[in-house]
């Protein structure tokens, strides 16, 4: 099969993606996180320049230097992503929501580093809001690309997550120690509304590229 993406494959069309970790911070020292490389995010992003999008990367704090052509938005919070992405994603032809959002912030932000004998053992929390599931509500929306990163049942488990967040494709793979995270490789499963496919083993430059192509599939299937 042909499943690196042809050049001009997505031509004319406007990818956001979302990438890397974001961070919720408590005061100006200390802030909660989720383990991302950021690499998946990136990848995709340089594989729809290579198919002719164009491409706006709304992300948070990597190590990793912005692809070539790639407009990047840095963005800290949940809620400056969240803010970003609506801000853009009305017009895009594509969302794809490869980030490690925090899904709950610290309900207070201290203006001042919280001193240990002032603060409690509890952080009280909230919940932020799903950024994949709000733009798959929205109308008209782009067509929608989420990512699952599961400890176990990957299958069962990123079918019904597509299904929940109302997202026409999702990516799961598996993660665990040495598994997934900050890995130069990995491998996914993808399903969409009356299909699947297992990506195996594969640098994720790789897997970028073969997702590119099976998005751009999907997305001419459902224009004709
Ligand atoms: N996501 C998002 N906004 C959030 C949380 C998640 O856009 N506030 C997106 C992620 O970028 C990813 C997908 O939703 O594409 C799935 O994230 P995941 O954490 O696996 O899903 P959750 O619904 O948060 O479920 P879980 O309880 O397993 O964390
Ligand atoms: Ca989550």
């Amino acid at each position: 099969a042909h499943l690196a993406p042809q050049a001009g494959e997505l031509a004319g069309r406007h990818v956001v993606i979302t990438a890397g970790p974001t961070r919720e911070p408590l005061d100006p020292v200390r802030y909660l996180t989720n383990r991302s490389s950021g690499r998946m995010g990136y990848a995709l992003a340089a594989a729809c320049v290579a198919a002719g999008a164009r491409v706006t990367l709304v992300t948070g704090p990597t190590d990793l230097p912005v692809p070539d052509r790639v407009e990047a938005v840095p963005v800290e919070t949940a809620d400056d992503m969240h803010a970003a992405v609506f801000a853009r994603v009305e017009q895009a032809d594509v969302f794809i929501a490869a980030a490690a959002v925090a899904d709950y912030r610290p309900a207070r932000r201290e203006t001042h580093k919280i001193k240990k004998d002032e603060a409690g053992s509890n952080v009280e929390l909230v919940r932020n809001r799903d950024i994949l599931a709000e733009v798959a509500a929205a109308r008209p929306r782009p067509f929608v690309v989420g990512f699952a990163a599961e400890t176990r049942d990957l299958e069962t488990q990123a079918r019904a997550k597509r299904i929940a967040k109302g997202a026409d494709m999702l990516a799961g793979n598996l993660v665990g120690v040495d598994r997934g995270f900050d890995q130069p490789d990995n491998a996914l499963y993808v399903c969409w509304e009356g299909g699947d496919c297992h990506l195996p083993q594969a640098p994720k430059t790789r897997l970028a590229e073969q997702l590119a192509q099976l998005i751009s599939q999907r997305l001419s299937d459902a224009q004709t």
